[in-house]
């Protein structure tokens, strides 16, 4: 198999959770000795609440040349024709979106802008920058999309989301990225624009903004606050540590079939309940308290409206063609996650805005 070897690369939405950690992939040690992508990333971020410049102030300061920072917004269509003209991008990764589900409920419009309307603004300067008029395409250019399992509904207590499940979003949130699925998908078949998609389901690790159910409950346990379950806490994710997800994504941006897309899971599925017990110990032993008393703070609250019962990913597809694997055990995992969190309190504190948990509260009061 011949594999893509990009050389200038946009990251979307890089100060974020996820683009963070792919960018520190990218051009961090560790990742380096893995791939040995030796080219440069351009970072296009607008600083939205759960953007954050110090999630890589560390490698802006290593990586001399080969990282730019540009503060903007992906809607901006006369920025994004800018950047194309002043740099050689030759692959987009389109990590940027408004991806908290609590918030696309109280919220919609934010996430039909950015994750609708920014998508759609990205395709289109790429489309510009990359196809001349008689429709030949630049050689060597990739559009990948990072998308989520949410696009496919909610499962009941058996099967699987594969790769040909038919979309059925039920939350503002996963309506909008589907909506952007949707488009990514058809630049490709109107224009030939060469797109990969991926479909991932929940990922946790460091740097996560603290509203997601990871972070929330090791802060709140920490802080000995209420841990709000939502509805019965038997609703099912099957979890991922980032690093993984990311090496995911790179494996399908050098070798994934153009127009195609690969579903990436944990083969972990956890009710929300398990997990939170299992946090409570986890944290309790880290800073040696007694976990029946962690475990007290356990608060059943009001549910998500809409709320999807089970997320189970089938990623065989990724496995068997581009031989993918999960390589972080859950419990290694947890547990790491929970020690950057306790070891970076600072990052914590520089993140939390204050405002969004006071609606959360009061919008999920304990039962
Ligand atoms: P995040 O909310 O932590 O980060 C989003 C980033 O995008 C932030 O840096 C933000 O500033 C930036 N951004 C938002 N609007 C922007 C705009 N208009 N222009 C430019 N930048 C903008 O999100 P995340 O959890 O890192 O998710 C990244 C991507 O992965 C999203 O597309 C999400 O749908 C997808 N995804 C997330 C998960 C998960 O579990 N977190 C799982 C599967 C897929
Ligand atoms: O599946 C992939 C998706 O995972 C991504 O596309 C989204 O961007 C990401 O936010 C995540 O969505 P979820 O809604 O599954 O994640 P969240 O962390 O918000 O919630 C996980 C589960 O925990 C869900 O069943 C709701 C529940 N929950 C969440 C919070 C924040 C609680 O019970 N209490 C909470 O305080």
């Amino acid at each position: 198999m011949k594999l893509r070897s990009p050389s200038t690369i946009l990251v979307t939405g890089g100060s974020g959770f996820i683009g963070a950690n792919f960018i520190r992939y990218l051009l961090g040690e560790t990742g380096q000795q893995e791939h040995g992508f030796a080219g440069r990333v351009i970072n296009l971020d607008a600083l939205t609440y759960a953007g954050n410049p110090e999630n890589l102030r560390d490698i802006a300061e290593s990586a001399g040349d080969r990282y730019r920072f540009v503060h903007g917004d992906i809607t901006d269509a006369a920025l994004l024709e800018k950047l194309f003209s002043e740099e050689a991008i030759d692959t987009v990764v389109h990590f940027a979106a408004e991806s908290h589900v609590d918030r696309s409920i109280h919220g919609p419009q934010a996430f039909v802008n950015t994750n609708v309307m920014g998508t759609f603004a990205l395709l289109e300067a790429a489309r510009k920058a990359w196809i001349d008029a008689n429709g030949t395409v630049r050689d060597g250019v990739l559009f990948h999309h990072v998308s989520t399992d949410e696009v496919f509904g909610s499962l009941g207590a058996t099967g699987y989301f594969t790769e040909t499940t038919p979309y059925d979003p039920r939350s503002p949130y996963s309506a909008s990225k589907a909506s952007s699925d949707h488009l990514v998908r058809a630049y490709h078949h109107t224009y030939g624009l060469p797109i990969t998609l991926t479909n991932c389901s929940n990922n946790y690790g460091p740097y996560q903004f603290p509203e997601k159910l990871i972070p929330v409950m090791i802060l709140n346990i920490k802080d000995g606050k209420p841990l709000p379950v939502y509805g019965d806490g038997k609703n099912i994710r099957d979890w991922l540590y980032v690093e993984d997800h990311n090496r995911a994504v790179w494996t399908v941006m050098q070798g994934g079939d153009t127009g195609e897309s690969y579903n990436i899971g944990g083969d972990n599925e956890w009710e929300n309940i398990t997990l939170v017990e299992t946090l409570c110990d986890i944290v309790a032993e880290e800073l040696d308290r007694d976990p029946a008393e962690t475990r007290k703070l356990i608060t059943f609250v009001k549910d998500r409206p809409g709320h999807d019962r089970r997320y189970a990913i089938d990623c065989s597809r990724l496995k068997n063609e581009l031989g993918w694997s999960q390589t972080v055990d859950f419990a290694q995992g947890l547990r790491k996650t929970v020690k950057w969190y306790l070891e970076h309190m600072e990052w914590v504190d520089g993140v939390r805005t204050g405002a969004y948990r006071e609606w959360v509260e009061k919008n999920y009061t304990a039962r």
